[in-house]
């Protein structure tokens, strides 16, 4: 397949790639989009055929459902039902952004998006690129990220190049991606509010809204055996660096002399810019300590960069949980496989 790369600065200077991105959805195809989390590999949420296709270019297992992303909470009536009104409590607080509602699905949305559940996530990003492509195709546009099944997310163009050149009919360049990791997944479908995915609208953000918000086990853990994997992504295998990763926790004290004794060819540190100082082996900075928001947007780059450079074994400074920090480690733990040190028990 031809791919067209577009780009889309300002959506209404350049209204023609818009008009274009969206005619190319209207008709079935498929268009890599830039939101404010990550880049979405978007098609029409409500054709079956555009759907599988998408789950074709990224090799992504059918029953693992897709999210639907609309213009504004009125339009989450046409797709959703039983609609409680904590949704457009938490719309007004948090939309257009990072966040994705699950709720009962009604029956136009067909099972391939849903992936067989009776269910629909709905976002409305807020994106100035993203948000002209989906009112151009007045379509609820289904896009999960960008990026081939089993890599990272991709949080600019050339990183959706890099994976769909080829198999996509277009990839809209809107810039690097804002926030970094993929949105707060939260489902309202359950007996309870949970938390399934967290993202840069937090908890503690949530909870104010929605005091009796749980947190999914697998949030901060591997999924426990014989759980309920509310959300079917838990269950997949997610990003492994070819490397193997460890995550180091301490200070940058303790982490720079824990890496002072395992230079050896193919270690890297994937670390905070504070920690370059004190640091012997190679590495990739991947923000700076303490800004949980820099780090969300430079992990998923981070991790392909250490792919490219061949790294065979890296040893990440662990982030603080703290706000989207959350979401941050939730990312980088399914990155290293679950195996975290914890630098204060060790002895120098
Ligand atoms: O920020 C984002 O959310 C990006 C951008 C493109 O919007 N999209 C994204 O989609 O991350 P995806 O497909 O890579 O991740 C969606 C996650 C998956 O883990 C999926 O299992 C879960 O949301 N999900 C989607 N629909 C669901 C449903 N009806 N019930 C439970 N989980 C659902
Ligand atoms: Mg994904």
């Amino acid at each position: 397949m031809k791919t067209k790369l577009l780009t889309i600065t300002d959506p209404e200077v350049q209204f023609k790639e818009v008009q274009e991105a969206a005619e190319i959805l209207k008709q079935g195809g498929l268009v890599a989009i830039p939101t404010e989390t990550v880049y979405g590999l978007a098609g029409n949420g409500l054709d079956p055929q555009a759907v599988k296709n998408i789950f074709l270019a990224k090799g992504r297992p059918q029953d693992n459902p897709l999210i639907i992303h609309i213009e504004s909470p009125a339009q989450a009536e046409k797709y959703a039902q039983e609609i409680p009104a904590e949704y457009y409590e938490l719309c007004r607080r948090f939309s257009p952004g990072p966040l994705t509602v699950i709720l009962k699905k009604k029956d136009c949305i067909p099972m391939e998006t849903s992936g067989g559940l009776d269910t629909v996530a709905i976002r409305i990003p807020s994106h100035p690129v993203a948000r002209a492509i989906i009112a151009a195709a007045d379509l609820p546009i289904a896009a999960p990220s960008a990026n081939l099944s089993g890599k990272p997310s991709p949080t600019s163009a050339q990183h959706c190049v890099d994976d769909l050149w080829g198999k996509v009919d277009a990839i809209v360049d809107g810039g690097d991606c804002m926030v970094g990791v993929e949105s707060t997944v939260i489902s309202l479908a359950e007996e309870k509010p949970i938390l399934l995915r967290p993202g840069a609208v937090t908890a503690e953000q949530l909870r104010e809204i929605l005091p009796e918000l749980e947190i999914h086990q697998a949030v901060t853990g591997e999924l426990e055996q014989g759980a309920k994997a509310t959300s079917p992504g838990m269950r997949y295998k997610h990003y492994s660096p070819n490397a193997k990763v460890t995550i180091l926790n301490g200070s940058t004290e303790a982490y720079t002399r824990f890496m002072a004794k395992q230079a050896q060819d193919g270690v890297y540190a994937l670390c905070f810019e504070e920690d370059t100082v004190g640091l012997t082996v190679p590495y990739i900075v991947w923000g700076s300590l303490n800004n949980e928001d820099s780090q969300a947007q430079h992990l998923f780059s981070a991790l392909r960069e250490l792919d490219k450079l061949g790294a065979k074994k890296v040893y990440a400074h662990g982030p603080s949980r703290e706000g989207v920090g959350l979401a941050v480690y939730n990312r980088l733990i399914r990155a290293a496989g679950f195996d975290e040190l914890d630098l204060s028990e060790e002895e120098f």
